[in-house]
Protein backbone atom coordinates (compact mmCIF):
# COMPACT_ATOMS: atom_id res chain seq x y z
CA UNK A 1 0.00 0.00 0.00
CA UNK A 2 3.03 2.31 -0.21
CA UNK A 3 3.16 3.89 -3.15
CA UNK A 4 6.68 5.26 -2.14
CA UNK A 5 6.13 8.85 -3.04
CA UNK A 6 9.02 11.07 -1.96
CA UNK A 7 9.89 14.76 -2.12
CA UNK A 8 10.42 18.05 -0.47
CA UNK A 9 9.34 21.35 -0.77
CA UNK A 10 13.54 22.39 -1.90
CA UNK A 11 12.88 19.74 -4.51
CA UNK A 12 9.81 20.75 -6.20
CA UNK A 13 11.37 24.60 -6.30
CA UNK A 14 8.65 25.95 -4.58
CA UNK A 15 8.50 30.27 -4.00
CA UNK A 16 7.17 32.13 -1.09
CA UNK A 17 3.70 33.70 -1.11
CA UNK A 18 3.87 37.46 -1.80
CA UNK A 19 3.84 39.56 0.73
CA UNK A 20 2.85 37.11 3.66
CA UNK A 21 3.81 36.77 7.14
CA UNK A 22 2.15 34.44 10.08
CA UNK A 23 -0.34 37.17 11.45
CA UNK A 24 -0.68 38.39 7.78
CA UNK A 25 -4.67 37.25 8.81
CA UNK A 26 -4.56 39.84 11.11
CA UNK A 27 -5.17 42.42 9.27
CA UNK A 28 -8.13 40.82 7.12
CA UNK A 29 -11.58 40.03 8.41
CA UNK A 30 -11.52 36.63 10.60
CA UNK A 31 -15.24 35.18 10.61
CA UNK A 32 -16.07 32.25 12.64
CA UNK A 33 -13.20 33.09 15.67
CA UNK A 34 -13.45 33.64 19.58
CA UNK A 35 -13.10 36.50 21.11
CA UNK A 36 -11.35 36.23 23.98
CA UNK A 37 -11.89 37.87 27.19
CA UNK A 38 -8.56 37.85 28.80
CA UNK A 39 -5.81 38.92 26.34
CA UNK A 40 -3.46 38.31 29.27
CA UNK A 41 -4.08 34.51 28.78
CA UNK A 42 -4.52 34.39 25.01
CA UNK A 43 -0.99 35.28 25.05
CA UNK A 44 0.20 32.91 27.85
CA UNK A 45 -1.59 30.34 25.69
CA UNK A 46 0.15 31.16 22.53
CA UNK A 47 3.49 31.61 23.34
CA UNK A 48 3.60 28.74 25.11
CA UNK A 49 2.47 27.01 21.94
CA UNK A 50 4.95 28.67 20.27
CA UNK A 51 7.51 26.95 22.37
CA UNK A 52 6.15 23.41 21.64
CA UNK A 53 7.52 21.19 18.89
CA UNK A 54 5.67 21.47 15.83
CA UNK A 55 3.34 17.98 14.95
CA UNK A 56 4.38 17.32 11.22
CA UNK A 57 7.44 18.04 9.90
CA UNK A 58 7.62 19.79 6.46
CA UNK A 59 8.44 16.76 5.07
CA UNK A 60 5.45 15.11 5.61
CA UNK A 61 3.36 17.77 3.93
CA UNK A 62 4.96 17.64 1.04
CA UNK A 63 5.21 14.15 1.26
CA UNK A 64 1.37 14.41 1.03
CA UNK A 65 1.43 16.81 -1.49
CA UNK A 66 2.74 14.34 -3.95
CA UNK A 67 0.33 11.85 -3.24
CA UNK A 68 -2.29 14.27 -4.02
CA UNK A 69 -0.61 15.73 -7.14
CA UNK A 70 -1.44 11.73 -8.29
CA UNK A 71 -5.07 11.53 -7.30
CA UNK A 72 -4.86 15.36 -9.30
CA UNK A 73 -3.77 13.02 -12.29
CA UNK A 74 -5.90 10.20 -11.78
CA UNK A 75 -3.76 7.62 -10.32
CA UNK A 76 -4.87 7.40 -6.69
CA UNK A 77 -7.62 7.96 -4.84
CA UNK A 78 -8.10 10.11 -1.83
CA UNK A 79 -9.93 8.75 1.34
CA UNK A 80 -10.63 11.11 4.56
CA UNK A 81 -12.63 11.05 7.13
CA UNK A 82 -12.89 11.14 11.05
CA UNK A 83 -14.71 13.14 13.79
CA UNK A 84 -16.44 16.02 12.88
CA UNK A 85 -15.28 17.74 15.87
CA UNK A 86 -12.30 15.36 18.38
CA UNK A 87 -13.63 16.09 21.77
CA UNK A 88 -11.37 16.67 25.51
CA UNK A 89 -14.23 13.73 26.79
CA UNK A 90 -14.32 11.14 23.87
CA UNK A 91 -10.56 11.19 23.81
CA UNK A 92 -8.94 7.47 24.42
CA UNK A 93 -6.68 4.93 22.88
CA UNK A 94 -9.54 2.90 21.79
CA UNK A 95 -12.03 5.28 19.92
CA UNK A 96 -8.34 6.24 17.96
CA UNK A 97 -7.71 2.86 17.02
CA UNK A 98 -10.77 1.99 15.99
CA UNK A 99 -11.67 5.11 14.00
CA UNK A 100 -8.20 4.18 12.84
CA UNK A 101 -9.29 0.71 11.72
CA UNK A 102 -12.37 1.69 9.65
CA UNK A 103 -10.20 3.55 7.62
CA UNK A 104 -8.19 0.73 6.83
CA UNK A 105 -10.66 -1.36 6.26
CA UNK A 106 -12.41 1.44 4.09
CA UNK A 107 -8.18 1.94 2.38
CA UNK A 108 -8.73 -1.72 1.40
CA UNK A 109 -11.84 -1.71 -0.11
CA UNK A 110 -11.54 1.48 -2.35
CA UNK A 111 -8.13 0.22 -3.37
CA UNK A 112 -9.53 -3.01 -4.54
CA UNK A 113 -12.39 -1.47 -6.49
CA UNK A 114 -9.90 1.73 -7.95
CA UNK A 115 -7.65 -0.31 -8.56
CA UNK A 116 -5.43 2.41 -7.60
CA UNK A 117 -3.52 3.28 -4.46
CA UNK A 118 -5.70 5.15 -1.64
CA UNK A 119 -3.95 8.15 0.06
CA UNK A 120 -5.57 8.27 3.66
CA UNK A 121 -6.11 11.31 5.80
CA UNK A 122 -7.95 11.29 8.85
CA UNK A 123 -10.01 13.91 10.14
CA UNK A 124 -7.66 14.08 13.16
CA UNK A 125 -5.33 14.93 15.66
CA UNK A 126 -6.23 18.25 15.77
CA UNK A 127 -9.84 18.88 14.52
CA UNK A 128 -11.03 20.83 17.30
CA UNK A 129 -12.41 24.31 15.88
CA UNK A 130 -16.39 24.09 15.14
CA UNK A 131 -17.99 27.06 12.41
CA UNK A 132 -21.46 27.40 13.32
CA UNK A 133 -24.66 28.68 11.51
CA UNK A 134 -25.55 30.87 14.50
CA UNK A 135 -23.50 32.41 17.07
CA UNK A 136 -26.12 31.77 19.60
CA UNK A 137 -27.91 28.46 20.88
CA UNK A 138 -30.76 29.14 22.30
CA UNK A 139 -32.69 26.22 24.81
CA UNK A 140 -36.35 27.34 26.24
CA UNK A 141 -35.97 30.89 27.15
CA UNK A 142 -31.91 30.91 27.78
CA UNK A 143 -29.42 32.16 25.15
CA UNK A 144 -26.38 31.53 25.00
CA UNK A 145 -22.81 31.85 23.09
CA UNK A 146 -22.71 28.66 20.63
CA UNK A 147 -20.37 25.92 21.30
CA UNK A 148 -17.38 26.27 18.91
CA UNK A 149 -15.46 23.13 19.43
CA UNK A 150 -13.48 21.99 22.53
CA UNK A 151 -10.47 24.10 21.08
CA UNK A 152 -12.88 27.06 21.81
CA UNK A 153 -15.40 26.63 24.43
CA UNK A 154 -17.42 24.18 26.46
CA UNK A 155 -20.33 21.80 25.40
CA UNK A 156 -22.40 22.13 28.28
CA UNK A 157 -25.21 25.10 28.45
CA UNK A 158 -23.69 27.16 30.91
CA UNK A 159 -22.71 31.06 30.77
CA UNK A 160 -19.37 29.40 32.15
CA UNK A 161 -18.68 26.77 30.03
CA UNK A 162 -19.53 29.30 26.59
CA UNK A 163 -16.54 31.78 27.57
CA UNK A 164 -13.77 31.19 25.15
CA UNK A 165 -10.98 29.84 27.44
CA UNK A 166 -7.37 30.17 25.55
CA UNK A 167 -6.33 27.09 28.13
CA UNK A 168 -8.21 25.10 26.37
CA UNK A 169 -5.21 25.06 23.29
CA UNK A 170 -3.03 23.93 25.35
CA UNK A 171 -5.28 20.97 25.76
CA UNK A 172 -5.94 20.43 21.93
CA UNK A 173 -2.54 20.63 21.28
CA UNK A 174 -1.43 17.70 23.91
CA UNK A 175 -4.00 15.62 22.98
CA UNK A 176 -3.29 16.30 19.40
CA UNK A 177 0.40 15.15 19.98
CA UNK A 178 -0.69 12.17 21.53
CA UNK A 179 -3.07 11.08 19.33
CA UNK A 180 -0.61 11.29 16.42
CA UNK A 181 1.56 9.65 18.40
CA UNK A 182 -0.45 6.73 18.62
CA UNK A 183 -1.46 6.91 14.95
CA UNK A 184 1.68 6.84 14.03
CA UNK A 185 2.59 3.52 16.18
CA UNK A 186 -0.50 1.49 14.78
CA UNK A 187 0.08 2.56 11.17
CA UNK A 188 4.25 1.47 11.29
CA UNK A 189 4.50 -1.05 14.13
CA UNK A 190 2.47 -4.22 12.39
CA UNK A 191 -0.97 -2.95 13.37
CA UNK A 192 -2.26 -2.10 9.61
CA UNK A 193 -0.87 -5.40 8.61
CA UNK A 194 -3.09 -6.14 4.79
CA UNK A 195 -3.93 -9.88 5.70
CA UNK A 196 -5.57 -8.74 9.23
CA UNK A 197 -7.37 -5.71 7.91
CA UNK A 198 -8.83 -8.11 4.70
CA UNK A 199 -9.75 -10.82 7.59
CA UNK A 200 -11.70 -7.77 9.47
CA UNK A 201 -13.28 -7.12 6.02
CA UNK A 202 -14.06 -10.84 5.39
CA UNK A 203 -15.98 -10.87 9.27
CA UNK A 204 -17.83 -8.00 8.32
CA UNK A 205 -19.25 -9.16 5.03
CA UNK A 206 -19.85 -12.38 6.71
CA UNK A 207 -22.68 -10.76 8.75
CA UNK A 208 -26.22 -11.62 7.58
CA UNK A 209 -27.28 -8.32 6.90
CA UNK A 210 -24.51 -7.78 4.68
CA UNK A 211 -25.61 -7.66 1.30
CA UNK A 212 -23.84 -10.64 -1.12
CA UNK A 213 -22.36 -7.81 -3.10
CA UNK A 214 -19.99 -6.86 0.05
CA UNK A 215 -18.75 -10.69 0.04
CA UNK A 216 -17.87 -10.37 -3.21
CA UNK A 217 -15.68 -7.58 -3.26
CA UNK A 218 -14.24 -8.91 0.27
CA UNK A 219 -13.61 -12.46 -0.95
CA UNK A 220 -11.91 -11.08 -3.86
CA UNK A 221 -9.53 -9.42 -2.39
CA UNK A 222 -9.03 -12.28 -0.21
CA UNK A 223 -8.07 -14.22 -2.80
CA UNK A 224 -5.40 -11.61 -4.17
CA UNK A 225 -3.83 -11.81 -1.00
CA UNK A 226 -3.55 -15.88 -1.07
CA UNK A 227 -2.28 -15.24 -4.65
CA UNK A 228 0.01 -12.93 -4.04
CA UNK A 229 1.57 -15.20 -0.85
CA UNK A 230 1.66 -18.34 -3.22
CA UNK A 231 4.18 -15.67 -5.81
CA UNK A 232 6.29 -14.89 -2.34
CA UNK A 233 4.59 -11.53 -1.76
CA UNK A 234 3.86 -10.81 1.81
CA UNK A 235 3.89 -9.08 4.94
CA UNK A 236 7.26 -10.25 6.12
CA UNK A 237 9.36 -9.34 3.33
CA UNK A 238 7.27 -6.53 2.26
CA UNK A 239 6.89 -3.29 3.69
CA UNK A 240 4.03 -1.70 1.92
CA UNK A 241 1.59 -4.79 3.14
CA UNK A 242 2.41 -4.53 6.80
CA UNK A 243 2.36 -0.37 7.37
CA UNK A 244 0.78 2.53 5.50
CA UNK A 245 1.41 5.49 5.32
CA UNK A 246 -1.12 7.76 7.46
CA UNK A 247 -2.15 11.51 7.38
CA UNK A 248 -3.89 14.10 9.58
CA UNK A 249 -5.80 17.43 8.96
CA UNK A 250 -8.56 18.89 10.28
CA UNK A 251 -10.17 22.53 9.26
CA UNK A 252 -7.85 25.41 9.82
CA UNK A 253 -10.49 27.98 11.68
CA UNK A 254 -9.18 28.79 14.62
CA UNK A 255 -6.16 31.29 12.97
CA UNK A 256 -4.18 32.03 16.49
CA UNK A 257 -3.72 28.47 17.22
CA UNK A 258 -2.37 27.97 13.49
CA UNK A 259 -0.04 30.69 13.92
CA UNK A 260 1.16 29.55 17.11
CA UNK A 261 2.25 26.41 15.41
CA UNK A 262 3.29 27.45 12.01
CA UNK A 263 7.23 26.91 11.68
CA UNK A 264 10.02 27.60 8.80
CA UNK A 265 10.85 24.54 7.10
CA UNK A 266 14.58 24.17 7.57
CA UNK A 267 15.39 22.89 4.12
CA UNK A 268 13.32 24.91 1.87
CA UNK A 269 13.23 27.73 4.51
CA UNK A 270 9.10 28.20 3.77
CA UNK A 271 6.52 28.50 6.32
CA UNK A 272 4.70 25.11 7.24
CA UNK A 273 1.36 24.95 9.36
CA UNK A 274 2.97 23.02 11.67
CA UNK A 275 -0.67 21.87 13.18
CA UNK A 276 -1.51 18.70 10.42
CA UNK A 277 -0.34 17.51 7.61
CA UNK A 278 -3.54 18.80 5.63
CA UNK A 279 -5.95 21.99 6.47
CA UNK A 280 -8.60 22.83 4.59
CA UNK A 281 -10.82 26.05 4.56
CA UNK A 282 -14.09 25.73 5.56
CA UNK A 283 -17.71 26.99 3.26
CA UNK A 284 -17.88 29.69 5.87
CA UNK A 285 -14.86 31.44 6.04
CA UNK A 286 -13.52 30.85 2.67
CA UNK A 287 -13.48 34.51 1.49
CA UNK A 288 -11.22 35.42 -0.77
CA UNK A 289 -10.20 38.63 1.11
CA UNK A 290 -10.71 36.81 4.55
CA UNK A 291 -8.33 35.76 7.00
CA UNK A 292 -8.66 31.75 6.77
CA UNK A 293 -8.03 32.30 3.13
CA UNK A 294 -4.88 34.94 3.84
CA UNK A 295 -3.13 32.32 6.21
CA UNK A 296 -3.76 28.92 4.18
CA UNK A 297 -2.14 30.37 0.81
CA UNK A 298 1.27 31.18 2.71
CA UNK A 299 1.76 27.65 4.33
CA UNK A 300 3.34 24.59 1.97
CA UNK A 301 0.98 22.21 3.28
CA UNK A 302 -1.69 20.48 1.06
CA UNK A 303 -4.83 22.71 1.51
CA UNK A 304 -8.21 21.94 1.13
CA UNK A 305 -11.05 24.11 -0.09
CA UNK A 306 -15.02 23.33 1.02
CA UNK A 307 -16.82 24.46 -2.20
CA UNK A 308 -20.52 24.90 -0.83
CA UNK A 309 -23.87 25.76 -2.91
CA UNK A 310 -23.10 29.64 -2.82
CA UNK A 311 -19.37 29.46 -4.31
CA UNK A 312 -19.67 30.79 -8.09
CA UNK A 313 -17.11 30.11 -10.46
CA UNK A 314 -15.57 32.88 -11.08
CA UNK A 315 -14.99 33.54 -6.86
CA UNK A 316 -13.43 29.89 -6.82
CA UNK A 317 -10.75 30.72 -10.00
CA UNK A 318 -9.89 33.69 -7.85
CA UNK A 319 -9.58 31.52 -5.13
CA UNK A 320 -7.45 28.95 -6.70
CA UNK A 321 -5.07 32.41 -7.67
CA UNK A 322 -4.80 32.88 -4.39
CA UNK A 323 -4.02 29.46 -3.01
CA UNK A 324 -1.82 27.96 -5.76
CA UNK A 325 -0.63 30.90 -8.13
CA UNK A 326 2.23 28.17 -9.41
CA UNK A 327 -0.78 25.47 -10.57
CA UNK A 328 1.33 23.11 -8.40
CA UNK A 329 -0.59 19.57 -8.30
CA UNK A 330 -1.33 18.10 -5.19
CA UNK A 331 -1.79 21.87 -3.74
CA UNK A 332 -5.49 22.07 -3.83
CA UNK A 333 -8.18 19.75 -2.87
CA UNK A 334 -11.52 21.04 -4.13
CA UNK A 335 -14.30 19.69 -1.71
CA UNK A 336 -17.80 19.79 -3.49
CA UNK A 337 -20.52 19.74 -0.62
CA UNK A 338 -23.75 20.18 -2.31
CA UNK A 339 -26.01 17.72 -0.63
CA UNK A 340 -28.09 14.91 -2.38
CA UNK A 341 -30.49 16.83 -5.37
CA UNK A 342 -27.82 19.83 -5.62
CA UNK A 343 -24.86 18.08 -7.33
CA UNK A 344 -25.77 18.61 -10.97
CA UNK A 345 -26.78 22.16 -10.61
CA UNK A 346 -23.79 23.14 -8.88
CA UNK A 347 -20.63 20.91 -9.78
CA UNK A 348 -20.81 21.33 -13.22
CA UNK A 349 -20.50 25.20 -14.29
CA UNK A 350 -17.54 24.75 -11.03
CA UNK A 351 -15.57 21.87 -13.18
CA UNK A 352 -15.53 23.59 -16.54
CA UNK A 353 -14.16 27.21 -14.77
CA UNK A 354 -11.72 24.82 -13.19
CA UNK A 355 -10.79 22.96 -16.75
CA UNK A 356 -11.15 25.96 -18.76
CA UNK A 357 -8.29 27.62 -16.88
CA UNK A 358 -6.15 24.68 -16.75
CA UNK A 359 -6.32 24.48 -12.84
CA UNK A 360 -4.56 21.18 -11.76
CA UNK A 361 -6.81 20.23 -8.34
CA UNK A 362 -8.51 17.23 -6.60
CA UNK A 363 -12.07 16.87 -6.79
CA UNK A 364 -13.07 15.28 -3.59
CA UNK A 365 -16.80 14.73 -2.39
CA UNK A 366 -18.30 15.36 0.89
CA UNK A 367 -21.53 13.80 1.04
CA UNK A 368 -22.37 14.95 4.78
CA UNK A 369 -22.41 19.12 5.17
CA UNK A 370 -25.04 19.22 2.44
CA UNK A 371 -27.29 16.75 4.06
CA UNK A 372 -27.37 17.56 7.43
CA UNK A 373 -31.79 17.37 8.97
CA UNK A 374 -33.55 17.18 11.41
CA UNK A 375 -35.20 13.94 12.42
CA UNK A 376 -38.92 14.01 13.94
CA UNK A 377 -37.29 12.95 17.31
CA UNK A 378 -35.48 16.18 17.04
CA UNK A 379 -32.14 15.21 16.73
CA UNK A 380 -29.60 16.45 14.02
CA UNK A 381 -28.85 13.11 11.29
CA UNK A 382 -27.84 12.77 8.17
CA UNK A 383 -29.35 9.88 5.73
CA UNK A 384 -27.18 7.29 4.78
CA UNK A 385 -29.31 7.36 1.43
CA UNK A 386 -28.44 10.98 0.74
CA UNK A 387 -25.34 10.28 1.78
CA UNK A 388 -24.90 7.62 -1.03
CA UNK A 389 -27.00 9.30 -3.40
CA UNK A 390 -24.56 12.70 -3.32
CA UNK A 391 -21.75 10.32 -3.78
CA UNK A 392 -22.99 8.75 -6.78
CA UNK A 393 -24.11 11.98 -8.24
CA UNK A 394 -20.48 13.45 -7.82
CA UNK A 395 -19.57 10.27 -9.70
CA UNK A 396 -22.07 11.06 -12.47
CA UNK A 397 -20.91 14.39 -13.12
CA UNK A 398 -17.26 14.02 -13.12
CA UNK A 399 -17.94 11.10 -15.43
CA UNK A 400 -19.97 13.40 -17.84
CA UNK A 401 -17.52 16.75 -17.69
CA UNK A 402 -14.65 14.28 -18.23
CA UNK A 403 -13.09 15.05 -14.78
CA UNK A 404 -11.29 12.45 -12.01
CA UNK A 405 -13.93 12.08 -9.23
CA UNK A 406 -10.57 12.14 -6.93
CA UNK A 407 -11.89 11.14 -3.62
CA UNK A 408 -14.11 11.05 -0.36
CA UNK A 409 -14.52 12.67 2.60
CA UNK A 410 -16.72 11.45 5.56
CA UNK A 411 -17.59 12.24 9.28
CA UNK A 412 -17.38 8.35 10.63
CA UNK A 413 -16.24 7.25 13.73
CA UNK A 414 -15.06 3.65 14.86
CA UNK A 415 -17.92 3.32 16.82
CA UNK A 416 -20.98 2.22 17.09
CA UNK A 417 -23.14 5.36 17.60
CA UNK A 418 -26.54 6.06 16.59
CA UNK A 419 -25.77 9.70 15.06
CA UNK A 420 -26.81 8.46 10.87
CA UNK A 421 -30.22 6.75 9.77
CA UNK A 422 -30.26 3.84 7.62
CA UNK A 423 -27.53 1.72 6.84
CA UNK A 424 -27.65 -1.83 7.07
CA UNK A 425 -28.14 -1.81 10.71
CA UNK A 426 -31.34 0.61 9.75
CA UNK A 427 -30.99 2.94 12.36
CA UNK A 428 -34.46 4.34 12.69
CA UNK A 429 -35.42 7.94 14.41
CA UNK A 430 -35.68 6.40 17.16
CA UNK A 431 -32.75 5.03 17.85
CA UNK A 432 -31.13 8.21 17.85
CA UNK A 433 -30.63 9.12 21.40
CA UNK A 434 -29.47 5.47 21.97
CA UNK A 435 -25.87 6.40 21.21
CA UNK A 436 -26.12 9.92 19.92
CA UNK A 437 -22.02 10.82 21.37
CA UNK A 438 -21.42 13.48 18.80
CA UNK A 439 -19.97 17.34 19.61
CA UNK A 440 -21.49 18.25 16.45
CA UNK A 441 -22.61 16.74 13.35
CA UNK A 442 -23.59 13.21 13.44
CA UNK A 443 -21.59 10.71 12.03
CA UNK A 444 -21.18 7.63 10.15
CA UNK A 445 -20.99 4.86 12.39
CA UNK A 446 -18.25 2.23 11.95
CA UNK A 447 -21.17 -0.38 10.11
CA UNK A 448 -22.31 2.49 7.91
CA UNK A 449 -18.76 3.86 7.15
CA UNK A 450 -17.60 0.54 5.87
CA UNK A 451 -20.69 -0.24 3.79
CA UNK A 452 -20.06 3.34 1.91
CA UNK A 453 -17.20 2.11 1.25
CA UNK A 454 -18.00 -1.30 -0.48
CA UNK A 455 -20.57 0.85 -2.58
CA UNK A 456 -18.25 3.75 -3.47
CA UNK A 457 -15.71 0.52 -4.39
CA UNK A 458 -18.20 -1.01 -6.86
CA UNK A 459 -18.71 2.52 -8.31
CA UNK A 460 -14.99 2.98 -8.88
CA UNK A 461 -14.81 -0.56 -10.22
CA UNK A 462 -17.11 1.08 -13.56
CA UNK A 463 -14.83 3.10 -15.54
CA UNK A 464 -15.82 5.90 -16.10
CA UNK A 465 -17.08 6.55 -19.98
CA UNK A 466 -13.90 8.31 -20.91
CA UNK A 467 -12.00 5.83 -19.31
CA UNK A 468 -12.97 3.03 -20.60
CA UNK A 469 -11.99 4.60 -23.96
CA UNK A 470 -8.34 5.21 -22.55
CA UNK A 471 -8.54 1.72 -21.76
CA UNK A 472 -9.91 0.56 -25.07
CA UNK A 473 -7.10 2.39 -26.49
CA UNK A 474 -4.25 1.44 -24.47
C1 LIG B 1 -16.82 20.39 8.53
O1 LIG B 1 -16.16 19.81 7.66
O2 LIG B 1 -16.94 19.98 9.69
C2 LIG B 1 -17.56 21.62 8.14
C3 LIG B 1 -17.97 22.49 9.04
O3 LIG B 1 -17.78 21.68 6.84
P1 LIG B 1 -18.28 22.88 5.90
O4 LIG B 1 -17.29 23.98 6.08
O5 LIG B 1 -18.22 22.28 4.53
O6 LIG B 1 -19.66 23.24 6.32
CO1 LIG C 1 -19.16 18.69 10.42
Amino acid sequence: MDDGVLTSAAELDLSPAVEWSPESWRDKSGLQMPEYPDAGALADATTWISSMPPLVFAGEAMQLRARLAKVAAGEAFLLQGGDCAESFSEFSADNIRDTFRVLLQMAVVLTYGAKRPVVKVGRMAGQFAKPRSSSVEKVGEVELPSYRGDIVNGFDFTPEARIPDPDRMRAAYTQSAATLNLLRAFAQGGYADLHRVASWNLSFAANSAASEKYRGIAERVADALDFMEACGVTPRNTQAMRAVNFFTSHEALLLEYEQALTRTDSISGLPVAGSGHMIWIGDRTRQPDGAHVEFCRGVLNPIGLKCGPSLDPDELVRLIDLLNPENAPGRLTLIARFGAGKVEDHLPALLRAVQREGRSVVWCCDPMHGNTIKSNTGYKTRPFDSVLQEVLEFFRVCGSEGAYPGGVHFEMTGQDVTECLGGMGNVLPEDLSKRYHTACDPRLNATQALELAFLVAEELEKPAPKHRAALLES
